[in-house]
């Protein structure tokens, strides 16, 4: 009989050129364990429908165990000639229990088998990556802790433009992981959807029980349409898209330490253990990790416009080209996590050079725009108040001194509603301290965010 699953129409053996072409084994070996997981379902489904016998049903699933130890230890040669991961284990499936192995394809297709081991395969990697996220927002309010007294300039097109506190750019960045793990929860539900049983395209003739594949396989529902589900792959190109709204959380994240870090910024000093040097400057301390998290982000970004490239254009229903989906996913899934397994320990692990931060925090007119809330309380109009303060900027910028320097006199002559409480809101530190409404970065409201925060995360 021909070594080939599909051979009996064939009279010439494939060209071992086309084998090498067309295999997927080299990539697709990943996928083992959760293909176990959906034959073993499959056959017991098989059983209570009567298409198996209960005893040759046991003989496959434990078989099937069998296998499964045999390929994690390395004992199951991967062949070309097999194609992909699917053919290996049916093959060796056949080569140890005979003809009972020889049934367990009944009622599917690989088409069907392939999207059932990726949605399952995806939907632990969206367990797995809501961990990750879990643990960074956690590495996030653990350093609130730390600085949590520290005041830092927050800037628009990178100038310097109001004070908030430090916390409330930790907390910035929870709230952005948090909706990164809303949209992949959200996405897990279209993917936890059972195309078992839609077999090639058409479905089946055979009396089959999709419901008790998918009960038994943890899938919510069971898709409609064989034809639909079985060239689905929009759960793929929605995962691989909130990979890439996270992978450009982490780049702009990255970026901004690799700023605070620099000497002209001096805000952040990373951890040893997390940069590296350089093999001609005897002094350098670079931030490679961050510049390749915000590099490798490119490749987790890539996957997007790689899966809707394949997609585009292909007819109903299963065709060649979707068998390239995994190299697209499975490279975004690897990159992003190894990112984030590194991230937790670097945003713990550096610290904000307090002495720096304070001695610089007077510079640029950060107390200027709560100058101008100053007047608007008073009754001037806010455009009348953004003039006058532009004017008193422009004077202290001449004279070298800050706001809070000028004297009560040329404040007064600037807008006579001006007395002197106005020192109360001059200075970055009674600056931060008047920010005061709901998501500001004033003390109070980031105190309010930051409890909430530890009690969202569960840390005590
Ligand atoms: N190796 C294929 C893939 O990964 C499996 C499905 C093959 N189906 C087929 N009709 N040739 O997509």
């Amino acid at each position: 009989m021909s070594a080939k699953a599909w051979g009996g129409r064939f009279a010439e053996k494939t060209d071992a050129r086309v084998e090498a072409f067309t295999e997927s084994i080299s990539f697709d070996a990943r996928l083992a364990d959760v293909d176990i997981r959906g034959s073993q379902a499959h056959a017991r489904m098989l059983a209570k429908v009567g298409l198996l016998t209960d005893d040759e049903a046991v003989l496959i699933v434990s078989a099937l165990d069998e296998i499964r130890g045999e390929i994690g230890r390395g004992e199951l040669p991967f062949r070309a000639e097999l194609e992909d991961i699917h053919m290996h284990i049916e093959s060796r499936l056949i080569e140890r229990i005979g003809d009972v192995g020889r049934k367990l394809h009944t009622a599917r297709s690989r088409n069907d088998q392939v999207s059932t081991d990726l949605r399952l395969y995806v939907r632990e990697a969206i367990d797995r990556l809501d961990e990750l996220l879990t643990n960074v927002q956690r590495a996030f309010v653990i350093r609130g802790e730390t600085d949590a007294e520290v005041i830092l300039p927050g800037y628009t097109h990178l100038q310097r433009a109001q004070p908030v506190m430090a916390v409330h750019y930790w907390l910035a960045y929870c709230e952005k992981f948090q909706r990164d793990r809303d949209r992949l929860a959200d996405c897990r539900k279209r993917v936890n959807v059972s195309p078992l049983g839609c077999a090639a395209l058409a479905g089946t003739s055979l009396p089959i029980d999709r419901e008790e594949t998918a009960k038994l396989l943890g899938f919510d529902t069971v898709a409609a349409n064989s034809l639909d589900v079985s060239s689905d792959r929009d759960f793929l190109i929605e995962t691989a898209s909130c990979l890439a709204l996270v992978a450009a959380h982490l780049s702009g994240w990255a970026e901004e330490w690799i700023l605070w870090n620099t000497t002209e910024f001096g805000f952040l000093t990373l951890p040893d253990a997390f940069t590296t040097g350089s093999s001609i400057m005897p002094q350098k301390k670079n931030p490679d990790i961050l510049e390749l998290i915000r590099g490798k982000s490119a490749r987790v970004m890539a996957a997007v416009p790689q899966l809707l490239i394949l997609v585009k254009g292909l007819p109903l229903a299963y065709n060649r080209d979707l068998q390239e989906d995994k190299l697209a996913l499975f490279a975004a899934l690897d990159t992003l996590t190894a990112c984030l397994e590194l991230m937790p320990a670097i945003v713990t692990g550096a610290t904000l050079n307090r002495d720096t931060i304070v001695a610089r925090l007077e510079e640029g007119f950060l107390d200027a725009t709560t100058l101008m809330e100053y007047l608007i309380l008073r009754g001037v109009p806010m455009r009348t108040g953004h003039e006058t303060v532009g004017k008193l900027v422009a004077l202290a910028e001449s004279r070298s001194c800050r706001l809070a320097d000028l004297p009560l006199d040329d404040l007064q002559k600037a807008c006579d509603v001006i007395d002197s409480a106005v020192y109360t809101v001059l200075g970055t530190e009674n600056a931060v301290k008047a920010l005061q409404s709901y998501g500001s970065g004033g003390r109070d409201a980031v105190t309010e965010q930051f409890a909430a925060w530890r009690e969202r995360l569960t840390l005590p």
